[in-house]
């Protein structure tokens, strides 16, 4: 799509050079992919800093469902790697300046760093505690996921603390990735964010 110099296109922006996507859009796979991770996403961030509130008879459900959902983030955002490997996403929009479109990468890099890394230390932690998921915290209350680790309290701590940092780390970014599609949609006007939509 060509446009004059200082003004920006209004509906979903095409980059030139992007013959794959001559609509801009990102694929059915990639937009259901980013959907079920930002409800597991939800679910896991919410319960995990609400469960230490929680009174101990009411917990266990509580571990079970945040550990679920944190899990099938893991799987779900490997298998999203490998789609877009497969599948690579539209260009951005030509008029997207390039500290921008840098901010956003370092952003999405980022979140599928932790996406990766926060369940794996979460299930670590909780295999070193000696509360591996099985049992009333089985993966969907039904399969028992093997252990990986024994139990070991002092490594438990360091990968709780860890898992603490990586909490509040994902929150930060977040707030950054859902800041950015909010100027776009809303102040540059530039249909970045019905790409995903
Ligand atoms: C992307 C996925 C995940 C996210 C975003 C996430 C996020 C969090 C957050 C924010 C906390 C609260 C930390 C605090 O306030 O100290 C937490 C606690 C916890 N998480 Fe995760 N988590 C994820 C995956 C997992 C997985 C896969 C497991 C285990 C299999 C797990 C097990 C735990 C445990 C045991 C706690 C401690 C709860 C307590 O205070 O007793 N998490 N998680």
């Amino acid at each position: 799509m060509d446009h004059q110099a200082g003004t920006i296109p209004s509906g979903t922006a095409v980059a030139r050079t992007d013959t794959l996507h001559p609509d801009g859009q990102y694929n059915a796979v990639a937009k259901t992919f980013h959907w079920v991770t930002v409800v597991l996403m939800a679910t896991a961030l919410t319960i995990g800093f609400l469960i230490k509130f929680m009174k101990d008879d009411s917990k266990m459900v509580f571990y079970a469902i945040h550990e679920t959902a944190g899990l099938t983030i893991l799987f779900v955002s490997i298998a999203r790697l490998v789609w877009r490997r497969l599948s690579p996403p539209p260009a951005l929009p030509d008029h997207v300046p390039a500290n921008m479109r840098m901010a956003a990468a370092a952003v999405h890099h980022g979140l599928y760093a932790l996406l990766i890394l926060q369940p794996i230390i979460g299930f670590l932690a909780t295999n070193a505690w000696g509360f591996p998921m099985q049992g009333a915290t089985a993966y969907f209350g039904l399969i028992d996921i093997p252990a990986v680790i024994g139990e070991m309290p002092a490594l438990a701590k360091v990968l709780s603390l860890i898992h603490t940092v990586f909490g509040y780390t994902l929150v930060v970014l977040l707030a950054a990735h859902i800041g950015g599609a909010v100027f776009h949609h809303a102040i540059r006007r530039d249909g970045t964010l019905l790409r995903m939509l």
